[in-house]
This record gives structure tokens, sequence and C-alpha cells, in this order.
């Protein structure tokens, strides 16, 4: 079963509380939250202070995708605003492994993000470290992106490499898409081994959110 994360950023900013209960009502699986900075990516999308305001709405888990130059910053305060999932850009870091160790250590899940020109071999010393892959399928910082379908074949490395590790170690990592995810590319996404979904207008903009969201399962389901 695919795990679906609507991405808040695609939330009416004004009315986020009842944007993010409905895709709760939906169906949602987790919450996705971007965090944005004006410089690892060019727009500031929204602070630490939303994840407490979306966590104030929803009990589901809340996944935080932190697209800021040194992301060591925000991680506490992240945690402390109730993020269980806090995913950072390998570009990002600096001492990426000191980052998702402190992440751990906060008690938070920790995912580590590639863009889509970052190879996925410069994950192979951390990939054991951490919970989950993040797989950029566009460009970050603009939601409404047309996907980039050159990333598949990194979606697929990244579960040949975390279905490895699990023979090894029993420990379930987590393979995840986001950017440009509707119902014309989520199968290829999950055929290619994505276990999570990220989904912001393809969710929040459409009409009827619980139908988006059991539309994008259907997609999904019919490949696996
Ligand atoms: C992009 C963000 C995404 C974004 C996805 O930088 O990381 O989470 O909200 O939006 P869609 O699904 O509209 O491409
Ligand atoms: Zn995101």
């Amino acid at each position: 079963m695919v795990i679906v994360a609507p991405s808040v950023l695609a939330a009416r900013m004004a009315y986020v509380a009842a944007d993010v209960r409905d895709v709760v009502r939906g169906g949602a699986d987790w919450m996705h939250l971007d965090v944005m900075d004006g410089q690892f990516v060019p727009p500031i999308s929204f602070g630490i202070g939303m994840v407490e305001a979306v966590r104030a709405e929803c009990a589901l888990p809340i996944d935080v995708h932190l697209m800021v130059v040194d992301p060591d910053r925000f991680v506490a305060d992240a945690v402390r605003a109730g993020a269980q999932r806090i995913t950072v850009h390998a570009e990002a870091c600096t001492h990426l492994h000191r980052t998702v160790a402190r992440i751990r250590s906060l008690g938070a899940s920790p995912g580590v993000a590639i863009n889509p020109a970052t190879p996925f071999a410069s994950l192979s010393a951390i990939v054991a470290d951490i919970d989950l892959v993040l797989v950029m399928t566009v460009n970050p910082g603009y939601g409404g992106q047309s996907w980039i379908r050159s990333t598949v074949r990194k979606i697929r490395a990244a579960r040949t490499c975390v279905d490895r590790l699990y023979a090894h170690d029993g420990v379930q990592r987590l393979v995840q898409v986001d950017g440009g995810i509707d119902v014309h590319t989520v199968g290829e996404a999950v055929r290619a081994g994505a276990h999570v979904v990220v989904a912001g207008s393809a969710v929040f903009g459409a009409a009827h959110r619980g139908q988006a969201i059991a539309a994008l399962r259907t997609a999904a389901d019919e490949v696996l």
C-alpha cells in the first residue's frame, strides 16, 4: 500500500487549518510540510510555526522537508513543534552524518533528499543511517511543476538499495518521491519503487480532496 503525503505548500494559506482537516478526512497518511529559506531554494514558504499550527490540526505523522541551507539550525525547533520525520537535503549539509545523527538523537526519524541532478550514489555512505530516501522528481522550490522522468532510474536505484539493506539488517527504509506527482505519474513512480508519494497540487488543488487521494491510491495499486 502506497503512503500518500499531501504537501501543505499547496493548501490555501488563509485556510490552512480547514484544508488540512479536509485532507485528513479525505484519507491522507502523512502531512508533508515544505520549509524554504529563500536561499537553498528561491522562495520563502513558511517556517517552523506552520509545523506547530498543522500539528494542532492533525494527528497524522508530520513529515518536514527542510529546503534550507544548513538545516541543523532548525531541526530542534522542528521536533519541538511536532515533526516526527525530518528530511534534509544532501546538497545543503556540510556534515550530513552529524545532521542525521542529531535528528535521530532528538527523537525524530531522519530522511535525506537529493535533487534531480544529484546521483543516488552520493547517499551510499549515509543510507544505512537514515529511515527515508527522498528522490526529488522536480527541482525543489515550487509546487505545480512537471515531474522529471529521468529521475525514475534513481527511484529504482534507491529501492534496490533499501531492499538490499533490509535483507541485511531487517530495518525498513522508505523511498519517497516529491514533485509533479498526480494520477498520470504516480504509477510510474510506484512501479519504480516509491513507498511514499508527496502530492501538493494534485490533492489540495482538487475540488474533492478525498477523491483525489483515492484516485492516487487506485493509480498506484494498478501497478503494484
Ligand atoms: C517542491 C516541494 C513539494 C511540492 C510538491 O519543492 O518539495 O513538496 O509541494 O508540489 P506538487 O505536488 O504540486 O508538485
Ligand atoms: Zn516537499
